[in-house]
Formats: structure tokens, sequence, C-alpha cells
């Protein structure tokens, strides 16, 4: 069984194990998990053969848009497996091709087609992600009748999948895990769900609207038909992966990288033994550290692009643990006939053609991080006007600063309105849960001008950051309208990044402003910070998180950290509360130095334990001993204290536990 049995941050729990047929043969797995995970589980990639050239297809998506995991289900053919929940005794097919109705389909599933279920609402909100459920809560709370509808079995959309700790503002959920949030935001509907404010549809997709009949035509479970007749749609149905050219790119194996955090962080299955991944933008690194956290090898990074677009702090993260980024390199082909078995990469020149010889990368799974495109299908049905940005990922609708677009039905949030990051999306839930609240005259003019100035305000404020650059420039061709308030450029030029100037970028840093004063640091019992946080983004929790007010007040979220090392008592909170692991706490009062540093992975060293101290590119600098392990806030980011001679304290970055000492 490809299972994760130990993982640092997630408990599984699992529902009842079933028995299940796989062309014929018999199966086990926990009920309702998707059928896709419990025949990967099962180490079953292939669920069909494409229809001219009999190639074998695995999932993609893993979150019901790209259809590339048709089977046949109990005689139903087309059916999106990675959505299906699995029930006892169910027939599950590979597809051959086009599925077709055959004598074995059931004659009552087409019966139940011809039933729909009719619904009628104040408020549809397509989509139970982070913006999804935002406005669901902003709406619901303001008076709205809200039906949420979503593909998924369970409500969160992105966020179930996020085992890493947010970034942005202390108010907007900053240093708690995207899994958390989830749970949050979910806690926070029972009270709507309850007095019938809000009904909620999942495993359900809107996959059309009629004009002419007013109407959001649904399938539930691919059983059951609902017509919604809404006064209001917001459409925040998300995003889909991209996918890119190269040979062997639809074997199974190449997953999306939303797939593998499925796999791994909501059902508890390991995606293969060995990933290259392939984008060095934040989801790319996140789930590369994410797969370290599960166990799996991560052979490189490949990026096309002369830098890392994701957060630096990521970046280190993952390259701590000895993962390289190989930067201006991307895969050349899927080895494998029936599944991935290596990949060919390349290094490509500025001009993006070939250069130098190809070099083989040994692993089972190739995971895209390349970039998403909105989902906004409905919305061209709907008749909005569209516009190509491709700094917003394709085609999104037009919108005023209300989110609402050209057709006054319909408001969108979160990425089906631009890609950008969860923390931004739950804003802008919030913004068109309120819009859609005025629009129904359930609130005053005043009062929604002020709300929705509020709500602008902290997403401008989060949107500045120098990784938000496209986006800010983005938007301005799809916003619409008068705009009462201003979406300002920045004005900084990014920093280059890459394997020199990456280290050159630290080293000024550590210089300039990370040592820690000498002179008090020598004499300082309990030790004083060091910070590794060299980008303007938007995150406060290491001030938030600090009892002695040493990590100065941010004047604008995106400021870089400041100390004021007399208040620092080494007490090691900031480096619980981080999101990106990027402080530390060294005491040099002793013969040897004692770093505090922040562990994440599995297994949580003890008292004693034998550690390899690694530098930030994952090299070993030296053995020793775990003197102490906390947990500060009960999260499971731990900090590991260990002893290391004074002169690796600016070097040792990150511990491996030598399990067999
Ligand atoms: S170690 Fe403690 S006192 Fe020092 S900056 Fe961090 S949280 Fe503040
Ligand atoms: S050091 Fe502070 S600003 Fe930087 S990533 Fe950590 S918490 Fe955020
Ligand atoms: S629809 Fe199932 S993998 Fe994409």
């Amino acid at each position: 069984m490809h299972v994760i049995n130990d993982h640092p941050i997630l408990k599984f729990e699992r529902g009842r194990k079933v028995q299940f047929y796989h062309d014929g043969k018999l199966m086990e797995w926990y009920e309702n998990d998707p059928i896709a995970v419990a025949l990967q589980a099962n180490g079953v990639k292939i669920l069909s053969y494409s229809k001219r050239f009999h190639r074998p297809r695995g999932f993609f998506c893993a979150i019901g848009k790209c259809s590339s995991c048709f089977m046949r289900v109990d005689g139903l053919p087309n059916v999106r497996t990675c959505i299906t929940p699995l029930r006892e005794g169910m027939r599950i097919e590979t597809q051959h091709g086009i599925g077709e109705f055959l004598e074995d389909t059931p004659s009552d599933v087409i019966d139940q087609l011809g039933q729909p279920l009719i619904v009628e609402t104040e408020v549809l909100v397509i989509g139970a992600g982070p913006a999804g459920l935002s406005t669901c809560l902003e709406a619901a709370d303001l008076g709205c009748q809200v039906t949420l509808v979503d593909e998924s079995l369970e409500l969160g959309g992105q966020l179930i999948k996020q085992t890493h700790k947010f970034f942005g503002s202390s108010e907007d959920f900053a240093g708690i895990r995207g899994v958390k949030i989830a749970e949050i935001l979910r806690e926070k509907l029972i009270p709507y769900t309850v007095s019938g404010k809000l009904t909620i549809f999942s495993n359900t997709s809107a996959i059309g609207y009629y004009a002419k009949e007013d109407v959001v035509l649904c399938t539930q479970g691919e059983k059951r038909i609902i017509l919604i007749k809404p006064k209001a749609v917001v459409v925040s149905s998300g995003a889909m992966e991209k996918l890119i050219p190269f040979s062997g790119n639809d074997l199974p194996g190449v997953y999306g990288a939303g797939a593998v955090q499925t796999l791994m962080n909501v059902y508890g299955v390991l995606p293969g033994k060995k990933v290259l991944m392939v984008g060095a933008g934040n989801i790319g690194l996140i789930v590369s550290y994410q797969l370290l956290q599960a166990g799996v090898k991560v052979a490189a990074i490949v990026e096309l692009a002369p830098r890392v677009g994701g957060y630096w702090v990521h970046a280190s993260k993952v390259q701590r643990l000895g993962v390289p980024i190989l930067l201006q390199h991307t895969v050349k082909g899927a080895v494998g006939e029936k599944q991935v078995e290596g990949a060919w990469i390349q290094q490509v020149d500025e001009e993006g053609r070939f250069v130098g010889a190809e070099k083989f990368v040994d692993c089972d799974t190739i995971c895209l991080a390349v970039g998403l495109t909105p989902t906004v299908d409905l919305l061209w049905q709907a008749g909005c006007e569209m516009v190509y940005v491709a700094d917003l990922g394709g085609y999104v609708p037009k919108r005023d600063w209300t989110l609402r677009t050209s057709n006054p039905k319909f408001w969108i949030a979160g990425d089906a309105s631009a890609i950008g990051e969860a923390t931004t999306a739950m804003l802008e839930g919030r913004i068109a849960g309120l819009s859609v609240s005025k629009a129904l005259g359930k609130v005053s003019e005043s009062f929604f001008k002020n709300k929705c100035e509020e709500y602008w305000t902290r997403l401008n404020e989060l949107r500045m950051a120098e990784t938000c650059e496209r986006l800010r420039k983005g938007l301005q061709f799809a916003l619409s309208g008068n705009f009462p308030i201003t979406v300002q450029s920045s004005e900084e030029k990014s920093q280059i990044f890459n394997e020199e100037t990456y280290a050159d970028a630290f080293d000024k840093r550590t210089v300039q402003s990370i040592i820690p004063p000498m002179d008090l640091w020598k004499k300082r019992k309990g030790g004083l910070v060091i910070i590794e946080c060299p980008q303007r983004i938007p995150c406060d929790p290491c001030h938030v998180s600090c009892p002695t007010g040493a990590i100065l007040p941010f004047q604008n979220i995106n400021d870089l950290p400041s100390v004021d090392y007399s208040k620092c008592t080494g007490c090691a909170m900031c480096v619980a509360a981080c999101p990106g692991l990027a402080c530390f706490v060294a005491d040099m009062t002793g013969e040897q130095a004692i770093l505090k540093l922040p562990y994440e992975m599995s297994p949580i060293p003890k008292e004693g334990n034998v550690v390899a101290c690694l530098d930030r590119s994952g090299r070993e600098l030296a053995r020793s001993k775990v003197r102490k392990v906390q947990e500060p806030r009960r999260d499971r980011t731990f900090v590991v204290h260990v002893q290391v001679p004074k002169e690796l304290v600016m070097l040792v970055r990150a511990l491996k536990v030598i399990e067999d000492e």
C-alpha cells in the first residue's frame, strides 16, 4: 500500500474499510475516499486508455476539472473518479476510449437524470474554497439566503491541502496552517446551516447557465440534476492546473501539484517515491516541502525562469533540506511506457532555446506547478465581458470594484477572478458577499461603502509584495469603471534570484543586518534572534508572536523585520511562529553555541537523538545531540536545541535525525 503512516503535521482519520473490484480484482480501501485515491493507494495508476493511440492515462487535477480520470463505475461510463466516493462492492473498470452506455449501464441512473431537484435561492455561491466560504459567511451574516455548491467531497478548496502556515497579516489568519483555516471557516458556517440561511451541496458541479430560463444547471455525484434559480451568483470556482508540452506528458505519474497535495495531505496516500518538481513559484516550492514532510524524495525543482518566482523563504526551506533548484531548466520528456519511470531535463538560455546536454532524473512522478488558469466557463456562458490577461492566468471577466461583472447577476472572487494567494481570495470573497448583499438591499449604501473600502485597503496592502507585481499589472486590464481606491504599482524593482545572487542576498543581509550585535550576543543568556527574511512579502507573525516587542511593529505589512536586540530574550516564540521558518536563535554564552532551529519533519527528534546539522543547501556540516525539543505554540512546529561549534552558528540552518544511531 502506498500510504503515509507517519506525518509530522497531519493525522489521517480514515473511515470504514470497504471492498471493491478493479477490473475484476478484489481490493480494499476506505469508504467515501475518492475512487482514484483508492486505486493509487492500491498501486493502480492507469485509469483509462485514450481513444486513438490507446495511451495509458492517469489522473491529473484530482478536483474534477480535467476529465483525465474517467472510468466505468458500476456500468456508468465517464465517471470522474477523482471526486466520486468509494462505496462497498463498487465495480470499477478501466475505460477504453470514449465512454459509452453499454448493456450493463443501469437504467435507473438514466431515470434519475430526468428528475431534477429545483432550488430557489437569493445568492448562489459556486466553489467552496477560501473565496467561496468567505462569500457565504459575509452574505449569510448580512441576511442573505445562500446556496453553496462545490465539486469536491470536502469543503475548503485548496485550504484543506495546505500544511504550511499562512503569510499575510494576523487579522487574516497569518501564522495558521491552511488545513486549520479550512476548519475555522467551516465551523463558522455551522450556525448558518443550522438556521437554514445556508444550504450546501457538495460533490456538485455547476455545469451550465441558461439565460432564457435564468437557471444554473448542476449535477450532484454524476447522478442527480439540480436546477438552481438564484437572484445573484458569485463564481468562486477557483482555477485549473496548466499543462506544458513535453513528450510523455500524458503518462500516468505526471500530476498537477494540486493533485499531489490532495493525495498526500487530504487522503494520506503517496504520489510516488521520488518526484521531479517543475516550477519554482510558491506552489512548486510549497508542494516540494510537503512532499518532504510526507517522506517522498524530491530529486530536483526545475524552473524555466532565471529566478525563483515564489517566496525566498519557501525556497530556503527546501534547499536546506537538500533539494536543488535548477534555474533556467525545464523538463524535456517523461520516460516510461505505462507510467513515469524517469525524466529528461535540459538547460535553456535567455531566449528559451535548449542548451547543453540533456540530464536524466531518476523519478517515478513528475509534478507540474507551472501556473493556473482561472475556471470561468460559466462566466462565458453568462455572456460576461471577458478579457485575456496573461498576468492574471488567462481569460478573466471584467469587473468593477464591487467585483460585479458586466452581467449584473454575476460576481467573482478568488482564483476565478485572478490567480493569487488564499489570503487575498478570502478578502475578495468578503467583498463579493458584501456586494451581493448590497445589491439585494440587505445593507445601506454607507455601510457598504465603508466596509468595502476597509476590505480593499487590506487587500491592496497584501498585494503590495514584490511577488505580486504581475498581478497588480494585470488587474489594471480587468478592472472597469470608477475605482475609488488606488491600486498602486510597486516602485521597487524585484531582486534577481539565482544560485549566485541567492547566496549573495543572504550574505549581504547576514553581514549588514541579521547578525546580532556581538558584544550583547556574547553575554545574553538564552541567545538572540537571527532573522533571514531578505524579501518584501506580506507577513507579520514574527512581530505579533514576540512577547517582548523585540521585533518592531511593521509600518507596512511588506516591511522586512527589524529587531531591537536589547529586548530579545531568545525565547524562540518567533522561531515557532514564522511561516517561512526564517527565524533562528543562537546562544553564544557557553563554550559552544546553542542553536534553536525550527523543525517540521518526521521523525520528531527526542532529547539525546543524534542529528546531522545541515547548511543552507542541505550539506552536512556536523553531527550533534539534541539538547531539548519544544513545541511552543502546540501547532507541530518544533524548536529543536542543538549544540554546535560557534563558527557554525551562521551556517547551520536545518537538522536531520540520524535514525540508525
Ligand atoms: S527570540 Fe523571543 S524575544 Fe527574541 S525576537 Fe524572537 S520572540 Fe522576540
Ligand atoms: S521573518 Fe517575519 S516577515 Fe519574514 S517570513 Fe518570518 S514571520 Fe514573515
Ligand atoms: S477530473 Fe479527475 S483528475 Fe481531473
